[in-house]
């Protein structure tokens, strides 16, 4: 994947077999590598021999065996997906997804050549009690700890803010500055490494995206809800990727 503003579709748990089939033929016109459709993983399929890319939502700490319903990085790269979230806090808060699980997670997927979408952010109370800085440090470092700059080479971080998932409400632009600055700043003072990736998501749609496509040292776009209707994901793109 190159280096330039992306924009990754999480599809999360939505649409039907019919709406998925419909949906892979409105996006035929996307005509970018710059945008990657993370489908549920039963519908990847559809999605793949396209000009976008395609990643999944989800993948196990384990690299293969006895682990059902699980997906392994393995199996996600032999399909031909370039990446994989990780740490969503829907993952984090309903099925308590661990710090140590993130990590391995990670590693897993590194070792397997797949890019990882890490995923990090405040709820509103840490917040309000002005712990934004120190929740994202744990999440970042606890996630990221041990791995190489060869390894770090292949991960982006999306800095999601819980309180700003399918809400409606997003923090300012000045607020999304300081907090990328501060993520940036973490990973090189503490892994080394300058100049990861650094994503936005939460509640972006066509009428925010110009406001937020302002938003200095952003690498790109996490959408959830907006990217299930096609025209609205293409609004965004139109933006964010072109401008
Ligand atoms: P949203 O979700 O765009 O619906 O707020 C973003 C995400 O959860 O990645």
């Amino acid at each position: 994947m190159e280096n330039k503003k992306i924009i990754v579709a999480n599809l999360k748990m939505n649409l039907s077999k019919k709406e998925i089939e419909e949906y892979v033929e409105q996006i035929q016109t996307i005509q970018t590598k710059r945008v990657v459709f993370c489908p549920s993983a039963l519908y990847i399929p559809y999605f793949l021999g396209y000009d976008y890319e395609v990643g999944i939502q989800q993948i196990s700490e384990y690299s293969q065996g006895a682990y059902t319903g699980q997906v392994s990085s393995s199996q996600a790269a032999s399909l031909g997906l370039v990446l994989t979230l990780v740490g969503h806090s829907e993952c984090r808060k309903y099925f308590h997804e661990t710090e140590e699980q993130i990590h391995k997670k990670i590693v897993q997927a590194l070792h397997h050549k797949l890019n990882v979408m890490l995923c990090v952010g405040e709820t509103k109370e840490q917040r309000d009690m002005l712990k934004t800085d120190s929740v994202i440090r744990k999440q970042v470092l606890g996630a990221l700890k041990g791995l190489s700059s060869e390894e770090l080479n292949h991960v982006y971080i999306a800095y999601e803010p819980v309180w700003a998932i399918g809400t409606n409400e997003i923090p300012s632009n000045r607020d999304i500055e300081e907090t990328i600055k501060f993520i940036k700043h973490i990973v090189k003072s503490k892994l080394s490494f300058s100049d990861i990736p650094v994503l936005y998501g939460g509640s972006i749609n066509s009428k925010n995206i110009k406001t937020l496509n302002k938003i200095e040292n952003c690498s790109g776009f996490l959408v959830g809800g907006s990217s299930l209707k096609v025209k609205e994901l293409c609004k965004i793109i139109e933006v964010a990727v072109k401008e």
